[in-house]
This record gives structure tokens, C-alpha cells and sequence, in this order.
């Protein structure tokens, strides 16, 4: 599903915030990009959405190679992938559903479809009954499970989630991470990044561990 070949991204001023990575993730995979602040996982996902281009080497999505994407196959591909960003996003003078009704806007559902999804999806997360309430007057693990409803919200085939627990402490980073395994066995392939090594080793899934850009290390 994901195949990146001697992918290297240099910033301007010589940053060399990945280099040479060599990646493939299968469909229906779940995998942890696990590194220390400034390894470049946030980089690596970015380029996985397309939001950066590599500066050589290559990244197919679904066989398609995304630097060579035309406009309108970069918005297909984005909206075949759910991303999480590691401060939420939330807009915060609208409620939980709302928040969700946006993003039922931007991918064009119907009034119906729209109804059914933000259902589905505030049930699935557990948030049926703060579906009212304003990201303020949500804890921090409650403002992370509308996140991952936003990101859910296009039935993705792919999750990207950054650094999805770093807000959290490490129980409710356990939850979050529950959560995921029960998405992904619902058929979504899931790429999340953390610098997180004990929650990553706690749970048992496939690990690539970056080091200043490199792959120093690669579970299973
Ligand atoms: N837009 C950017 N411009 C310049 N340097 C960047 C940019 N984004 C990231 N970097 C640099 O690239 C390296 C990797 O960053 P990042 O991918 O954010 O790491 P991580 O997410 O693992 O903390 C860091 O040295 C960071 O400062
Ligand atoms: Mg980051």
C-alpha cells in the first residue's frame, strides 16, 4: 500500500531531516514510527500525505508515485487517508459534532450521509453524548477521541496519526492505542508516529525507530 525507496528530504540550510529511507507497509498494517524529538517522523508522514515532496527518491500510495499526482489526484489521495495532527486542530467555537459536520462539508457528503457518518463515528469513539460540548469543555483524551473521529470521518483506507498520546498521559495512551487496534481491525491501515518506546514496545506492533533521520533500527 505504502512503498518509499531511498527517500531523502533536505530542508533548506543543509537540514537533513531524512535520509534514505527504505519503507513498505502492506495493507491492513499497523505500524509505529518511534524516535526522539526531531528524528523527523512528522516529515515522514507529511510526505506520506503529500504535504511535502521528497527531495529524491520515491513514495508510491496505492502504486501511484504522489510526487507525480495531478491536483485532483492529490485531493483523492488525501482523502483516502485520515490524518491526526499532534496539537488536535479542533476548532474550538464549534461543538463535537460540528467539528465533524465541517469535515462532512470539505469531503462533499450529503445531508444524509453526513447524519449516518457523524453517528457512526461519535458511537465508535465512545462520544455520542459530548456530541454538544466545545473542545474546551473536553479533557485532554476526550478532545484526542474527536480528533480521531475527524480523521475517521472518511472511512480512510490509511490512518497517519502524529504523535497521537503526546498529550496524554500513558494510560489514556494505552486507550488511544486500544482504539486504534480495534479501527485497524475494522480494515484501516495505521502509520503512527511517537517518541513514546515504552507505549510503542507495550503493545506489540511493528516498529521502525528513526535516529537524525536514518532507520537505526526495525522490529518484525
Ligand atoms: N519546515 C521545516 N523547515 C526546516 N527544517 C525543518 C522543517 N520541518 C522539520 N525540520 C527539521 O527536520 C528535522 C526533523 O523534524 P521532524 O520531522 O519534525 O521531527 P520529529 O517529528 O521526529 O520531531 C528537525 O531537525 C527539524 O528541525
Ligand atoms: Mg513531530
Amino acid at each position: 500500500m505504502i512503498q518509499m525507496y531511498h527517500v531523502s528530504k533536505t530542508f533548506e540550510r543543509e537540514i537533513h531531516a531524512l535520509e534514505d529511507i527504505n519503507l513498505h507497509i502492506k495493507k491492513g498494517e499497523l505500524l509505529f514510527i518511534v524516535g526522539p524529538s526531531g528524528a523527523g517522523k512528522t516529515t515522514l508522514l507529511r510526505l506520506l500525505y503529500r504535504d511535502l515532496l521528497p527531495t529524491s527518491g520515491q513514495i508510491l500510495v496505492n502504486g501511484k508515485n504522489v510526487a507525480r499526482l495531478k491536483d485532483s489526484a492529490v485531493s483523492h489521495l488525501r482523502r483516502s487517508m485520515g490524518v491526526i495532527f499532534q496539537d488536535f486542530k479542533l476548532l474550538k467555537d464549534r461543538t463535537v459534532q460540528e467539528n465533524l459536520i465541517f469535515v462532512a462539508r470539505v469531503l462533499g457528503l450529503s445531508g444524509s450521509e453526513t447524519r449516518r457518518r457523524v453517528g457512526q463515528v461519535l458511537k465508535m469513539l465512545g462520544l455520542t453524548s459530548k456530541a454538544n460540548f466545545y473542545p474546551q469543555r473536553l479533557s485532554g483524551g476526550e478532545q484526542q477521541r474527536v480528533a480521531i473521529a475527524r480523521a475517521l470521518m472518511s472511512d480512510p483506507l490509511i490512518l497517519l496519526a502524529d504523535e497521537p498520546t503526546g498529550n496524554l498521559d500513558f494510560e489514556l495512551g494505552l486507550e488511544v492505542m486500544r482504539l486504534f487496534k480495534e479501527i485497524n481491525t475494522r480494515g484501516t491501515t495505521i502509520v503512527a508516529a511517537t517518541h513514546d518506546d515504552r507505549l510503542a514496545s507495550q503493545m506489540g506492533w511493528r516498529a521502525i525507530h528513526l535516529k537524525e533521520g536514518r532507520v537505526v533500527e526495525r522490529s518484525a
